[in-house]
């Protein structure tokens, strides 16, 4: 969908701060990846990204790869904007992705290229099914322990990308890297073929540990590229421009 102006029509993430750093949100039914190191704030942000979905009518779908989803869940319950009934109606769903591998039939610990297919096939059938227009994979990295080869995991995501493009879902891959990496994603592959790469580090400042986030690249917008200093508060995300003299802002 285009508007008039030729920019793409916009999925606001509705974290106001990132918002604005994408100008109105991320293209709609493109694929991002938002990767960082552990503990700094990708699943919370996922989530938030849904919940808000969610609140504005648009089913949203998170699937679980490592955590279990019951407790994906508690985590989020704190949080003053969530509300129950977004569960309990269907527009938040959350699903677990060991269980589908299981009715899949995938039990080995290295997916086959038909497996790849069959798996882009059952996600991409359930978006359909649950009418889903914002997808959480939580985490890629976890579906690519199971790809192992660059070639499977360029295939597997590239599939995926296109499946949920299809149907108009913007998706957020979760993908986790180790704090020193020189790339932005464990095998290197991942960042490559997304439509966008939203970093979140840990960043020490005068003996704090401050978390930032940064968008590096996203398809279809402008955006700014500097870094912004990330609070998680029950309020949910609050992103500050990172002033030079080292201090979030207020
Ligand atoms: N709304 C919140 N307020 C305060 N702390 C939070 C909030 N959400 C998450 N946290 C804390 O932040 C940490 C990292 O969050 P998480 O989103 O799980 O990071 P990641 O997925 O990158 O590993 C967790 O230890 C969690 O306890
Ligand atoms: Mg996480």
């Amino acid at each position: 969908m285009v508007h008039r102006s030729g920019d793409r029509e916009r999925c606001g993430t509705g974290i106001e701060g990132l918002d604005t750093v994408l100008y109105g949100g991320i293209p709609r039914s493109n694929t991002v990846l938002l990767t960082g190191s552990c503990g700094t704030g990708k699943t919370s942000l996922a989530l938030e990204f849904l919940i808000h979905g969610a609140l504005n009518g648009e089913n949203s779908l998170f699937v679980s790869v490592t955590e279990n989803s019951e407790k994906m869940l508690a985590n989020i319950i704190p949080y003053n904007f969530f509300e129950e009934s977004l569960v309990k109606s269907g527009k938040l769903v959350l699903v677990d992705l060991p269980v589908m591998y299981e009715r899949l039939g995938m039990t080995k610990a290295e997916l086959t290229m038909e497996e790849i297919d069959l798996l882009v096939a059952a996600i991409a059938s359930l978006v359909r099914e649950l009418g889903t227009k914002r997808l959480v994979i939580d985490s890629i990295t976890s579906v690519c322990y199971k790809l192992k080869t660059s070639e499977k995991i360029r295939d597997f995501i590239l599939k995926l990308s296109k499946a949920l493009s299809d149907v108009d879902c913007t998706s957020i891959l979760v993908s986790e890297m180790s704090a020193q990496a020189s790339s932005y994603s464990m095998f290197g592959v991942e960042e490559a073929i997304s439509d966008g790469i939203v970093l979140m580090a840990n960043m020490e400042r005068r003996g704090d540990l401050l978390r930032t986030l940064q968008v590096i690249k996203m398809r279809g917008t402008m955006h700014s590229r500097a870094k912004y200093v990330l609070d998680l508060t029950p309020e949910g995300v609050l992103l500050a421009p990172l002033l030079k003299g080292g201090s979030a802002g207020t």
